[in-house]
């Protein structure tokens, strides 16, 4: 019988690589150049991994008739069209779970990097070399412990930064479509409406997925809600923020700070304004990004794609094969 061709679009590890190679040929996208249009890739493939959000369309699909199953390297999936694919009863497979604690962590850490002035310290230690003696009266941040973090969307990773949050004293509030009594229970989290979380929070951040209705949820009129002194962070997905919304926000002084993991476009363009302010921190979608956390979520995509192309029930699956039409 011959092999399953399978296209990945970025490099995995090879013993992924390997394993997937025993029952399948494989085709990688070996640079960290921009890929080529996936179309290109597409036409003879059964299975495709997506590591990395570049878009799989519903053009794309149609130009792959033997696609059995698209195998996301992370829990959201908002770059694959999944009505397509519910209608050609493709496979869809992701990553849950498994990122949550890896991703809540480094929300605590641009959280804290951005009230405690870490890139300007580093700046001015090791970039500027300015450090020629101690004055107590530079980079003064804001206090984290005791303060009030407002969660946008409080699914798995917006608990465990509840959690963390907690942890630090601080008092969270929390904005989610149904309300989690248990949470609260448990955690002591308050629910809040999104605009008075808004209002109330020295923190926001922001754990939503990417959909119509979450596009651009914070734009100009949320941010002038939020208070002056309040920092922002964006871990979540780009779009969610209109970033030249931010830029106004961060550059008026409406809001103090932002920390974003995740931008529009993505990677965002090198001349775009946000990045000539010292109030702000991008990082390039690190959330999920330690060894522990890539090498779990690399097996449960390639776990997903195998069941997939098997047609066999995916253990991490948001469509089964042969989904109903
Ligand atoms: C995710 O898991 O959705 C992260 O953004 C990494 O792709």
């Amino acid at each position: 019988m011959s092999k399953f061709k399978v296209f990945i679009t970025r490099p995995i590890r090879e013993e992924i690589r390997a394993k997937i190679a025993e029952e399948c040929e494989v085709d990688m996208w070996h640079t960290s150049a921009i890929l080529p249009p996936i179309a290109e890739r597409i036409p003879p493939l059964d299975g495709l991994m997506t590591y990395g959000h570049e878009p799989v369309s519903p053009e794309m699909i149609a130009t792959a008739p033997n696609l059995k199953a698209i195998s996301v390297v992370g829990v959201g999936y908002d770059h694959v069209h999944v009505e397509t694919c519910r209608e050609r009863g493709i496979a869809v497979g992701h990553t849950p779970g498994v990122l949550s604690d890896t991703t809540a962590d480094m929300t605590m850490a641009l959280l804290l990097a951005a009230a405690r002035n870490i890139v300007p310290a580093y700046n001015h230690v090791q970039v500027a070399k300015e450090w020629h003696y101690y004055d107590p009266n530079i980079l003064w941040g804001t206090d984290v412990h005791h303060s009030t973090l407002g969660i946008v969307g409080m699914g798995r990773i917006g608990h465990a930064v509840a959690k963390r949050a907690r942890a630090f004293d601080m008092r969270v509030l929390y904005y989610k479509r149904e309300r989690r009594p248990d949470w609260e229970q448990e955690l002591g989290v308050e629910y809040a409406t999104l605009e008075n979380l808004l209002e109330t929070s020295d923190f926001v951040t922001l754990h939503v997925p990417l959909t119509e209705d979450t596009t651009h949820l914070i734009g100009k009129a949320e941010l002038a809600l939020m208070k002056k002194t309040a920092i922002l962070v964006n871990i979540a997905r780009g779009p969610v923020v209109d970033h030249y919304a931010l830029y106004d926000a961060l550059k008026q002084g409406q809001i103090a700070g932002a920390a974003v993991d995740v931008t529009e476009p993505e990677p965002i363009n090198t001349d775009h304004p946000l990045l000539d302010l010292d109030n702000v921190i991008v990082a390039p979608h690190l959330g999920s990004a330690t060894i522990q956390t890539r090498m779990k979520m690399m097996t449960m995509a390639m776990e997903n794609l195998l069941a997939g192309l098997k047609g066999e029930q995916l253990p991490y699956g948001v469509l089964q094969p042969n989904f109903p039409q």
